[in-house]
């Protein structure tokens, strides 16, 4: 018996051959149900017991031998090709599709990189704010047509979409002490007529910086910073008196039109320059409002719009594209630009 396994072993490895056919023949004859390897295993039963143990593991390892060199030859003969599918099934359906941030949350990170730079931290506070946080502790007395600047969403007659995210910065003066340096992003809703440049749904970033001693120049300082950061060191800005209830002295904030080079084009309305932000230092009736004494503390605030940031930065006309989500549109940002 175990010379039977010699033979076959000597049989399987002198076998050689690269047709697939003969192969496939070679295969029968030693593991098909009347090959030879197939019939030593029927034979088992008569070794004698004490042979068992180590013929068996011959025959194992015959078995094995012969299945790998089966392999072995049908893989070098390419035949493998014909007996097996050549589809991965371990493939995914589709190919998987990677999207691209928006460019509005590119443009969010640059703002907050920026301005973390210089020792803002960054709040967050919720969308659907009460008439205090978002009027009232901003020095916007009751019925007064201040009010209207923001045409309000509201949901009842206490509670609103907030207009602005400086109801974040309510929040945070009323649970922090100065020093307070923060910007919060967000989004913000308004009752505005849709168009290029306008939108009932958009993002701001406000800043508030309160400590002892704050002045306007630092605000403008800030500010300059940060549009030569954003759009590139030629940048220029400039401020016109503004009104806001909430700052006094109060400004408005323009930087230089680098979609036609200050030259003049519908989206600077030919005056070559791009309203960004509003600012001005904190009207001491505010501090006082959250429990910071107005004596021994100023502050200035700004507020930016996200998509008028990003149209500058981009280039794109149209305000309204930031919210179609056409991915032709959104493809353009993938490499983050
Ligand atoms: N909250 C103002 C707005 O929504 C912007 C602003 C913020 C102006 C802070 C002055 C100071 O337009």
């Amino acid at each position: 018996m175990f010379d039977k396994i010699s033979t076959i072993k000597e049989q399987i490895v002198d076998f050689n051959s690269s047709d697939s056919n003969e192969i496939e023949k070679f295969r029968i004859s030693m593991l098909g149900k009347k090959g030879s390897i197939t019939d030593l295993f029927t034979q088992f039963r008569n070794v004698p017991a004490e042979d068992k143990k180590e013929f068996g593991k011959q025959l194992n390892l015959l078995k094995k031998l012969a299945s790998s060199k089966i392999e072995e030859l049908k893989s070098n003969s390419g035949s493998n090709k014909s007996t097996q599918s050549t589809i991965d099934f371990s493939m995914t359906a589709q190919p998987t599709v990677l999207g691209s941030r928006h460019p509005i949350s590119i443009v969010k990170e640059q703002i907050i990189e920026i301005f973390s730079q210089i020792g803002f931290t960054v709040s967050e506070g919720p969308e659907i704010e009460d008439d205090w946080h978002n009027f009232t502790a901003l020095n916007f007395p009751e019925e007064h047509p201040a009010r209207d600047m923001q045409d309000t969403f509201f949901i009842n007659k206490e509670m609103a979409l907030r207009t602005h995210t400086s109801s974040v910065q309510v929040r945070v003066m009323e649970n922090e002490e100065p020093p307070i340096r923060t910007i919060s992003p967000g989004r913000v809703y308004r009752n505005e007529a849709i168009s290029a440049r306008a939108h009932c749904i958009f993002h701001q970033v406000e800043g508030l910086y309160i400590d002892e001693n704050v002045s306007f120049s630092d605000l403008k300082q800030a500010l300059l910073y940060f549009a030569k950061e954003m759009f590139g060191e030629k940048t220029k800005i400039r401020l016109r008196p503004s009104y806001f209830p909430f700052t006094e002295p109060s400004a408005e904030v323009d930087v230089s039109c680098n979609i036609c080079n200050s030259k003049g084009c519908n989206v600077c309305k030919y005056t070559g320059y791009l309203e960004i932000l509003g600012c001005g230092m904190v009207d001491p009736n505010v501090l006082e409002n959250c429990g910071i004494d107005s004596e021994k503390y100023t502050g200035y605030a700004f507020g930016m719009g996200i998509e008028r940031i990003a149209m500058l930065k981009y280039g794109v006309k149209d305000l309204r594209l930031f919210f179609e989500n056409d991915v032709r549109f959104l493809k353009q940002f993938d490499k983050g630009i």
